[in-house]
């Protein structure tokens, strides 16, 4: 049977919305163990009474004509920005509960499981701050350049904005994404796992540009430190090579429009293929120096816990890394039948050009379609047909990147890292479709 010939299978949308107030103070309070439960009981509570599917014949969604089609609909620019419609309104960031006691220092993740194609929608791109978010008056706001340069200089917005730009599409994902599950599943839906990711068009101005205008000493000067102008005084080392390169940016627009405030407004450092933190946002300094500059935020924080105990410092770069995002962890499937296994596939090393995906939980592998535009540093998408027979199955895919690297299974990556990390985890991510077809997270080594 022609895999199209199947018959369409429904999925039923992960719950991410259930938890009360209560239950949310309850995780807080320390009791992990019943995010999980929680979880579960309302993916039973949905698997409950089935859609019943339309009858071609006698639907009067089909038959009779709705308000729609017979009045007028409402005037332009009622709404003068545009939001989505409200029965969308479940696709939206969340925060993990109990993931951190304090909003301001938190991480409101992206949800994975909604989204089509490569780009964030910009109200639906990962937020992750230290101190807070700020709504910056741009006419306010100044970026100085100073250290191994001939001329100190401080830019306003206007400044920047009349330089030549440049736009492009990358991801970016937080150093600590998946970091909840090194020793073992910890999070129910894809939207926790992985939603430290988003991709966007940014426009800018690249640094080199501004390094050149101020009169660099790039032969000295092989690190350049980024400084936000948020209470957290984030500040990271970037090596000169990646400036060189044209590709660090100093970025003002993101899918289009001026950056959100929650992503740096009106300024962020753009490093394609490095770690979120090192996109500094709300960028006000930048300095040219000699050496590392060992920062807090690069001495205690965002550091690899090694299996000897010891601490390896400025892995910055991103490897190659997959998820399916539909089906994935808290969906369920409806019927037996066909499915469009989709997903997201990205690397900090340039472009992906393989993904493979598996349903038996890595015994057998297809290769996926990878749908254009296949990018570097961006997220490119992945689907692959699939006729689920109603048996249990482990969902799984593995992305190669331009330089031959392989996404790297729970087990291989664990022998190299251990299991007390936070950062880096790219491991490859299993999804268990049950007989009752609801699809949770677990690893497979
Ligand atoms: N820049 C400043 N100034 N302050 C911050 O707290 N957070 C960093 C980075 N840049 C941060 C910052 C971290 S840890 C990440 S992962 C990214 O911003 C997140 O970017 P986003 O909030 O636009 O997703």
């Amino acid at each position: 049977m022609a895999i199209m010939d199947a018959r369409p299978g429904r999925v039923r949308p992960a719950p991410e919305n259930f938890l009360t107030d209560e239950q949310i103070a309850a995780v807080k309070d320390g009791r992990r163990d019943f995010l999980r439960k929680a979880f579960l009981t309302a993916s039973a509570v949905m698997a409950g009474p089935t859609v019943a599917r339309a009858a071609a014949a006698g639907d009067p969604a089909i038959l009779e004509l709705p308000p729609w089609s017979t009045s007028l609909g409402q005037s332009v620019a009622a709404n003068p920005y545009g939001m989505p419609s409200k029965f969308e309104r479940a696709l939206a960031r969340r925060e993990s509960p109990g993931l951190t006691r304090v909003g301001g220092s938190s991480v409101a993740f992206t949800p994975l499981q909604g989204l089509f194609g490569i780009i964030t929608p910009s109200g639906l791109h990962f937020e992750r701050h230290h101190q807070g978010w700020h709504d910056v008056d741009p006419s306010q706001h100044r970026l100085m350049v100073n250290g191994l340069v001939k001329t100190n200089a401080v830019f306003t917005m206007d400044d920047i904005m009349r330089l030549p730009s440049v736009s492009r599409i990358h991801f970016i994902e937080c150093g600590a994404n998946t970091g909840m599950e090194w020793g073992n599943v910890a999070v129910p839906t894809v939207q926790y796992s992985h939603g430290m990711l988003s991709c966007s068009e940014f426009t800018g101005v690249a640094l080199k540009e501004l390094l050149d205008m101020c009169g660099a000493d790039y032969r000295k000067g092989r690190f350049v430190l980024a400084e936000g102008a948020d209470g957290s005084s984030m500040t990271r080392t970037i090596p000169m090579e990646l400036i060189e390169s044209g590709e660090v940016l100093v970025a003002y627009g993101m899918n289009g429009e001026m950056l959100r405030p929650e992503n740096g407004y009106p300024l962020r450092l753009v490093v394609p293929g490095v770690q979120g933190v090192s996109w500094v946002k709300w960028l006000r300094r930048i300095e040219v120096g000699d050496k590392p500059w060992a920062s807090k935020d690069e001495a205690v924080h965002y550091i690899d816990l090694m299996p000897d105990g010891q601490h390896r410092q400025y892995t910055s770069l991103q490897e190659c890394k997959s998820v399916i995002t539909t089906p994935s962890g808290g969906q369920l499937l409806l019927d037996k039948g066909f499915y469009n296994v989709s997903g997201m596939a990205w690397s900090g090393r340039g472009k992906v050009t393989r993904v493979d995906v598996s349903t038996d939980g890595g015994i057998n592998w297809r290769q996926a379609r990878l749908e254009t535009p296949v990018l570097s540093k961006a997220v490119t998408r992945f689907n692959i047909d699939w006729v689920w027979d109603g048996k249990p199955a482990i969902l799984q895919s593995r992305a190669v990147d331009e330089t031959g690297y392989v996404q790297p299974s729970y087990g291989q990556l664990r022998k190299v890292r251990g299991t007390k990390s936070i950062y880096h985890n790219n491991a490859i991510q299993s999804w268990k479709v049950a007989e009752s077809g609801e699809v949770s997270n677990v690893q497979v080594l």
